[in-house]
């Protein structure tokens, strides 16, 4: 079994929903585990069910956006380490794309991928000292989806992070992974879905299926860093950047990007582009060989 005894877990936006969650995982397979969420009451009420539970839970709420540090000291100074962070709170507004998307854009950035910068960098330190994890919350609107485009940037953004800052990770021993899920929670509950897919939502997609590869990833034995994993339902996939063999022409013209687009965008030659300077297969760097 794994366990996760000794280890200490900040997970945000703790209080509900998938994070919380996370914790009552971690918590009930041996880590001491550290609440956040701006929503003092939810988390402290996470904290009481986990403590009532059995388990080692303290509170730190903030704000991730601008409490980061704080919430990170926090955590030290309940438990004296820390060892885990769960990059987990969001939010998600609709977000048509016109004049008013750089407003909705700024707000997503700032939360959903500020707020995970923020976090990790504050929680650094420890984490390198300790071989530490960081699992991020990426979302399988990731491929685009009409309406989100502020929120769909912001998760985009933290799969960027995420693959790039795991290849700066991996020599200090950390690892850092993302997670993609859906699960019914306050958030879906709230989103501009018709009806009969939020029944479809709450019957078949719960965040128990979603928390096990938190924990996985979050495990000192944890094998990968840079990948996103998709979780919805009982479905566990790779969310992969993918290459093609392309179409070569040094003397290129307009009308030859024009003649050979099929060739461009065939996708029968694709191959999963692993984290430049990781040893997964093909890598940005080959490129250049
Ligand atoms: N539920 C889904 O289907 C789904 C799908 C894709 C991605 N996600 C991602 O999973 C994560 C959790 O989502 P959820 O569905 O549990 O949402 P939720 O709204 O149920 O819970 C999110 C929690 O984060 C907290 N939070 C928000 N902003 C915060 C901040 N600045 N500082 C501290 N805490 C903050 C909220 O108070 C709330 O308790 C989010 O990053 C979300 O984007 C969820």
């Amino acid at each position: 079994m794994l366990r996760f005894d000794g280890k200490v877990a900040l997970i945000t936006g703790a209080g509900r929903g998938l994070g919380r969650s996370h914790a009552e995982l971690l918590a009930e397979r041996g880590a001491a585990v550290v609440i956040n969420d701006l929503d003092s009451a939810a988390a402290q009420e996470a904290v009481s069910a986990i403590t009532a539970a059995g388990g080692r839970a303290a509170v730190a709420t903030g704000d991730i956006t601008k409490d980061a540090e704080a919430v990170v000291n926090a955590a030290v100074d309940a438990f004296g380490r820390l060892d885990i962070v769960v990059n987990n709170a969001g939010v998600d507004s609709p977000s048509p794309f016109g004049p008013t998307a750089v407003d909705s854009i700024r707000r997503h950035m700032e939360i959903n991928f500020l707020g995970t910068v923020a976090v990790t960098a504050a929680a650094w330190p420890h984490l390198v000292a300790n071989s530490g994890r960081v699992v991020n919350t990426c979302s399988p609107t990731l491929s685009g989806w009409e309406g989100e485009s502020a929120y769909v940037a912001s998760k985009g953004a933290v799969y960027v992070f995420t693959r790039t800052v795991s290849i700066a990770a991996l020599k200090s021993g950390v690892r850092v992974n993302a997670i993609a899920p859906t699960a019914y929670t306050r958030m879906a509950s709230e989103a501009d879905l018709p009806d009969a897919l939020k029944e479809n939502l709450k019957a078949n997609y719960t965040t128990a299926m979603v928390s096990p590869i938190v924990a996985y990833l979050a495990y000192e034995e944890c094998s990968i860093s840079g990948e996103t994993i998709l979780a919805q339902g009982g479905l566990i996939q790779r969310f992969s950047l993918a290459m093609n063999d392309g179409y070569t022409n040094t003397e290129i013209t307009p009308e030859d990007v024009k003649d050979h687009l099929e060739e461009i965008l065939d996708d029968s030659s694709a191959k999963p582009l692993g984290v430049v300077g990781s040893e997964s297969e093909t890598s940005l760097l080959d490129l250049f060989e």
